[in-house]
C-alpha cells in the first residue's frame, strides 16, 4: 500500500489564513506534496481563489464574488482567520479578525498563484477545486485553462510533471465542470467530489472517466467500503478534510490515496515524514 500524498487544504491553514500566498508558502516550507485552492470567476472574468460565494467571511468586504469586478475586489482586506478549523463546511459568519497583513490583504488571483508554485517548480503541485461553474457557461474551464498554459503547467493536454507526477490536477462537485475539463484537455487528472447528493449514484459515478474521487471523510466512515470499491473501478481516492491524528490513521488504514488537510505538518507526521 502506498501512503497518501498530502495536499494543503486551502494552503496551510492552520498556520495561516486560507487562500493566502502565506499559507500556501507554509505548506511547502512543512513539505506537503501539494496545495489546494478554489477558485471563482469575478464579474469581469478573472479567477480568484475565493473559497464561499460571498466575501464577508474572509475579507472585511461584503459582495458576491461574481458580481464584483477585480479591482472591487481588491478594494478590500483578504485574508481574515477562520474562527474554527473544524467547521470549514459552515456557512455561519465569522467575524474579521485583525490578521497581520498579508501580502497586503490582497485578493490571491489565480494567476498570483500560478506565478508563485511555478516560481520554484516541482516543490508543490496543485490540486484545483472549480466552485459553482455553471453561473459562467464553460468560462471558469476555458480561463483555468489559458491561465493553466500561460504559465506552462498545461503542455498539449497534458500537465507537465514534477519528478514524474503531474504538476496539477483539477477537482469539483460538479460532474458538468469535471466533463468540461476532460473535454478541453483530456490529459489533465480529474477529481470527482462527492457531496451528499452523489451518494446514490455510486455505480455511474465510479464508471466516468474521473482520475480520482473526493468523498468527504464523513462518507468513508459511514461506508468505508467505498476505498475499495473505487479502486476496484481504477480511480484513486482523495479525502477532505481529515484534521486529527485519528482522522488520518483511519485513512491511512483504508488506503486512500490523498489527504486533503489543513494540518498538513500533522499528517506528515503521522506518515513519518515530518
Ligand atoms: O478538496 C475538497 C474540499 O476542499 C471540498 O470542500 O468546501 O473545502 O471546498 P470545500
Ligand atoms: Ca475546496
Amino acid at each position: 500500500m502506498n501512503a497518501p500524498e498530502v495536499v494543503a487544504h486551502r494552503g496551510a491553514t492552520a498556520e495561516a489564513p486560507e487562500h493566502t500566498l502565506a499559507a500556501y508558502r507554509n505548506a511547502a516550507v512543512v513539505g506537503a506534496d501539494a496545495v489546494e485552492c478554489d477558485v471563482r470567476m469575478t464579474r469581469d472574468g478573472v479567477l480568484v481563489c475565493v473559497h464561499d460565494r460571498r466575501i464577508r467571511r474572509t475579507s472585511n468586504g461584503r459582495g458576491v464574488v461574481s458580481a464584483l469586478r477585480l479591482a472591487e475586489l481588491e478594494q478590500f482586506r483578504f485574508g481574515a482567520r477562520r474562527g474554527r478549523l473544524d467547521r470549514w463546511k459552515d456557512d455561519e459568519i465569522i467575524a474579521v479578525t485583525d490578521e497581520p497583513d498579508v501580502e497586503n490583504g490582497r485578493v490571491l488571483t489565480l494567476d498570483r498563484l500560478l506565478e508563485h508554485v511555478t516560481s520554484t517548480p516541482g516543490v508543490v503541485r496543485l490540486a484545483i477545486e472549480t466552485k459553482h461553474p455553471t453561473r459562467h457557461t464553460s468560462r471558469v474551464e476555458h480561463e483555468l485553462v489559458r491561465s493553466l498554459r500561460r504559465y506552462g503547467l498545461l503542455q498539449g493536454d497534458r500537465p507537465v510533471e514534477w519528478a514524474g507526477k503531474p504538476a496539477f490536477r483539477v477537482m469539483s462537485f460538479s460532474q458538468l465542470a469535471v466533463r468540461r475539463i476532460a473535454a478541453l484537455a483530456p490529459g489533465v487528472p480529474t477529481v470527482q467530489l462527492i457531496g451528499k447528493r452523489l451518494r446514490p449514484v455510486r455505480g455511474e459515478l465510479l464508471s466516468g472517466s474521473m482520475t480520482a474521487v473526493g468523498p468527504g471523510l464523513a462518507l468513508l466512515r459511514s461506508d468505508p467500503a467505498f476505498v475499495a470499491q473505487a479502486h476496484a473501478a481504477g480511480k484513486e481516492v482523495h479525502v477532505w478534510t481529515p484534521n486529527t491524528a485519528a482522522d488520518i490513521d483511519f485513512l491511512v488504514s483504508l488506503g486512500v490515496d490523498a489527504l486533503i488537510t489543513d494540518h498538513p505538518d500533522e499528517a506528515l507526521r503521522r506518515l513519518g515524514r515530518g
